[in-house]
């Protein structure tokens, strides 16, 4: 029999929620009608509105590139450049698709922990109103970051006003909201709507569901033609039944937050269970549930042989390790020990 491991690598690696499956099946009864106009999303939309306020809309996309790219083509003209982090998930891991999609220019900017601040957005902005310049339009921040860090309330609020008073707009990439959520114990409206941003990209595939993010208008001017945009952007779903009743049991019972406690909880017990080998070092705050390690090289490749899991930075041999919803204590204490052994090796 082989031996069946619980991976590190990805919240992408995970089961589908039990409760999320049970919801698919439930649905799967008869005929609707198609693209959303049907019960189940009709339900979902209301559930939306019961977390994040009346004043939103709110459209179901299959994966969380077609919600980041398809929400922020919402928010830009084509002269405009979206403000990011060097290390978000647009910049990095979706192959060009928002400038390819929306012919907007990314605008990069280096951060140690993931995180936007107004001073690296100030520079950014002496070239407002030179006509040959890209014009910034939009600030693009991930929540919580690549690297598992969490915008506090007060960062995102002063971040978020800043751009506001700079005349930009904000979208969040929420595929992790939920686990910030979590970290900070707060309700979902305060760190979205409360914070004034415009445009969320609210994450599902990461926190049990079987595919699916929703995008969420907070600032309803923008939405006015994302039902066009979702279309040609491919991310309009026929049977779209099958997203929304994914999204109305994560909103149910608090699943979402139960989902993303237990992955943070797993996280915190990662990181304290290897913090005391010499040969490793947390190189981030474990705020939500990715542990970053910088280890030796070849502890790395025979850890590697056992489980699998992603370099973050290769030339300075660091690490990321991800845990989920369904990642459990004894995954953990096994994973610890396996990374314990392939040090001791090393020394
Ligand atoms: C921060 C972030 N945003 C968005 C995504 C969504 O990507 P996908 O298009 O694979 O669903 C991911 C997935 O890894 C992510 O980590």
């Amino acid at each position: 029999m082989i031996e069946y491991k619980k991976s590190f690598a990805s919240d992408n690696n995970t089961m589908v929620h039990p409760k999320i499956m049970e919801a698919l099946q439930s649905a799967n009864v008869g005929h609707v009608v198609a693209y959303g106009d049907d019960s189940y999303t009709e339900s979902a939309i209301k559930r939306f509105k019961e977390i994040f306020g009346e004043d939103i809309e709110v459209f179901f996309v299959f994966n969380g590139t077609g919600a980041n790219v398809t929400g922020l083509a919402a928010m830009t003209m084509p002269h405009q450049g979206i403000i990011c982090a060097e290390s978000a998930h647009i910049q990095v891991d979706e192959c060009g698709a928002a400038e390819r999609f929306i012919g907007c220019r990314l605008i990069p900017v280096e951060t140690a922990d993931g995180k936007l601040r107004p001073e690296d957005i100030e520079p950014l902005l002496a070239v407002r109103g030179g006509q040959h310049h890209t014009q910034p339009g939009v600030v693009s921040i991930t929540q919580s970051t690549e690297m598992g860090t969490v915008y506090s309330i007060d960062e995102l609020k002063t971040l978020v006003d800043y751009a506001h008073s700079m005349n930009l707009t904000v979208h969040v990439d929420g595929a992790r909201i939920a686990n910030a959520a979590a970290y900070l114990n707060v309700d979902l409206k305060s760190i979205t709507a409360d914070a004034g941003i415009d445009v969320l990209s609210f994450g599902g595939t990461k926190n049990g569901l079987m595919f699916g993010e929703a995008v969420v208008f907070f600032n309803r001017t923008l939405s006015e033609n994302y039902k066009y945009i979702r279309k040609q952007g491919m991310q309009l779903a026929s049977k779209m039944r099958y997203i929304a009743v994914q999204f109305e049991a994560l909103l149910t019972d608090d699943l979402w937050l139960r989902n993303a406690q237990k992955a943070n909880a797993m996280a915190r017990l990662l990181a304290k269970e290897v913090e005391g080998i010499p040969e490793i070092a947390i190189t981030q705050p474990v705020q939500s549930n990715g542990v970053f390690v910088s280890m030796p090289k070849d502890a790395a490749e025979r850890l590697l042989e056992n489980y699998f899991f992603y370099p973050w930075n290769e030339e300075k041999g660091e690490y990321r390790w991800m845990t989920s919803f369904d990642t459990d204590e004894e995954d953990v204490r096994q994973f610890a020990e396996t990374v314990r052994k392939a040090c001791l090796r090393q020394a």
